[in-house]
């Protein structure tokens, strides 16, 4: 199937029509945040079910039961997928964790006014793009990524879901008020995970003890967390995503587009990362 069939042009970017009905675009429109409310931000393919697994445990002290209980789409929502609507989220408990891919420019008059916390999660984009050309080809509800030339070009030019990577990062990262933002990246998570916790509790005004970041962050490294069926997508049927195509945790590294993109491609890649992000001072780990 086609873009055309399949996604829904919003604010300039290509939603899949299936999770954003009209009526959940105009439910995170008009929502109502509160100070306290946590928003995990992301481009898709980031690291977005990890922080989903992370920072409910630490709100909840190292308590896995709502990591055990609760699918990662209903622990943390996305604010703009159509479950939003139907999760009485105005009647959760204080404080709430959402999750987001929109764009800065894209967020409700709402999250301006209140400015709740953020915490940005970026990646290296040779590595989004290598995790979504295959995510792509297993989940029903995206355009087959067809040959991997082809789905390069797309991606570089934001022709995909939630579109340009560079616009999403350089918006997010030129936010006005940048004191309610926690940046961090992928390859800080995988570099040291357990410093990476205690910055997130310390962002989320939760200190914890020792014994306490070291339990989450063993429960959240891969190898854990793809044991976790609330997290693994593994109780989403296989005709949404086929996940004997490609597992959702698939790989769980950084680096990996070392395996997927020819040199040419990977020249290809940096010559326009270059040219898209020479404005941008913010320091990549994987510059
Ligand atoms: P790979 O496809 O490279 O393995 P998102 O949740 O934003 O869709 O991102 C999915 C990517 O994050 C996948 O990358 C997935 O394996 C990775 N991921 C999820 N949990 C992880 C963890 N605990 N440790 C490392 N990577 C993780």
């Amino acid at each position: 199937m086609t873009e055309a069939e399949l996604y829904t042009l919003y604010k300039g970017v290509y939603l899949p029509s299936s999770l954003h009905p009209p009526q959940s675009l105009r439910y995170y429109e008009e929502f109502t945040f509160r100070p306290d409310d946590i928003v995990i931000v992301t481009y898709p393919k980031s690291g977005t079910t990890w922080m989903q697994e992370i920072v409910p445990l630490i709100l909840s002290g190292g308590d896995p039961s709502s990591v055990e209980t609760l699918p990662n789409w209903d622990r943390a929502p996305w604010l703009e997928e159509h479950r939003a609507c139907i999760l009485n989220l105005d009647e959760r408990l204080s404080p709430r964790v959402f999750s987001t891919h929109f764009h800065y420019n894209m967020m409700p008059p709402g999250f301006f006014e209140v400015k709740p916390k953020v915490i940005y999660v970026t990646r290296n984009p040779k590595d989004v793009f290598t995790s979504s050309f295959h995510y792509y080809g297993m989940a029903s509800y995206l355009v087959n990524p067809g040959p991997q030339s082809e789905f390069l070009h797309k991606f570089l030019d934001g022709k995909v879901m939630f579109g340009s990577w560079f616009d999403h990062v350089k918006g997010w990262l030129s936010a006005e008020d940048r004191g309610h933002i926690m940046y961090i990246s992928y390859e800080e998570m995988i570099m040291d995970l357990k410093d990476s916790v205690t910055r997130i509790s310390q962002f989320l005004e939760k200190p914890l003890d020792t014994e306490v970041i070291e339990k989450i962050a063993d429960r959240c490294l891969f190898k854990n967390m793809k044991q976790n069926d609330m997290s693994n997508y593994s109780i989403v049927p296989c005709e949404f995503m086929d996940q004997t195509k490609s597992e959702f945790l698939r790989k769980g590294i950084a680096g990996d587009w070392k395996n997927q993109l020819t040199v040419a491609e990977a020249e290809y890649f940096d010559a326009v990362y270059k040219d898209k992000m020479k404005d941008v001072k913010y320091k990549f780990v994987w510059d």
